[in-house]
């Protein structure tokens, strides 16, 4: 599905130039959920938006489907970390969520259709009539959410996507991913800053160092599944896995990585 081969990325020239990504190297098979951890300021975003076709590396390759990546795949949807500028102010929340799908040829009605349910999924059923700026940060975040779900990408990018979110709200959205991953077997590569998010939903979680961004760890997550906020948070392999993560992201090299 996704190959990145020693991707590099430095912002800038000269002095002042910064290196953000140092040689990521990342394999994503189809239907994986795969999530990304690493330090603040590390490069993440960066990976991301490189992924995305929205940035061009200064080095190294992405194959999406076999191809390198020049502009943004069609099947592909993001979510971006900074939710409060994507999406219009202008446009109704139904309006954004159902935007994209133009590009699949789904008619008016269809495409209103398909932004109702999408934002019923995210707890936003009433909401679709109002505009961006009248929802609180964690309705527009859900609201970006929707817009992805909504699309049925192939490959869906989500960097951050619960950050402003309460607890409670968190927890339904990853089993949101679970489910939405489960049902239309999308393939889902997740940025996040909270490591027993990341071995909660993931598939596998990928450790990237501080700057210049690099692979330090690609850890396979085993538990019984399918997973649940109470047992799964409660398993012995859990508990061990994050704190390897932990420790990974932390920059201390931890024992054995794998659980089960
Ligand atoms: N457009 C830009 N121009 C110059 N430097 C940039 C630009 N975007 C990011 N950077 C720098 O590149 C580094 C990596 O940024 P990036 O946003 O990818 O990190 P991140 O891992 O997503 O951080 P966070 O965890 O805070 O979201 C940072 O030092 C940042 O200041
Ligand atoms: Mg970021």
């Amino acid at each position: 599905m996704l190959e990145i081969h020693n991707l590099t990325h430095t912002y800038g020239t000269g002095p002042g130039a910064h290196e953000a990504l140092g040689g990521v190297d990342l394999k994503v098979a189809e239907g994986e959920l795969v999530c990304i951890v690493g330090p603040s300021g590390c490069g993440k975003s960066t990976l991301l938006r490189s992924i995305a076709g929205l940035l061009r590396p200064t080095g190294g390759e992405i194959l999406f489907q076999g191809d390198p990546v020049e502009r943004t795949p069609d099947n592909l949807a993001v979510v971006f970390q900074d939710y409060s500028r994507s999406l219009f102010p202008w446009m109704s929340v139904a309006d954004n969520v159902a935007l994209p799908l133009r590009r699949k040829g789904m008619d008016g009605r269809q495409r209103r259709q398909a932004a109702l349910d999408a934002l019923e999924q995210v707890d936003l059923a009433g909401a679709g009539g109002k505009y961006p700026w009248e929802l609180s940060g964690g309705m527009q975040q859900r609201a970006s959410i929707a817009r992805a779900i909504a699309y049925r990408p192939t490959l869906m990018l989500m960097d951050e996507p619960f950050g402003s979110v309460d607890a409670q709200t968190r927890e339904d959205l990853e089993d949101l991913v679970l489910r939405v991953r489960a049902k239309h077997g999308m393939t889902i590569l997740l940025i996040t800053h909270d490591i027993d998010e990341s071995v909660y939903v993931g598939d596998r979680v990928i450790v990237l160092s501080k700057a210049p961004a690099k692979v330090v760890s690609d850890l396979r997550v085993q538990l019984p599944g399918p997973r649940d906020q109470i047992t799964t948070r409660e398993h012995p392999g859990f508990v061990q896995l994050r704190a390897e993560v932990g420790r990974l992201v932390r920059g201390r090299q931890g024992q054995a990585a794998s659980t089960g």
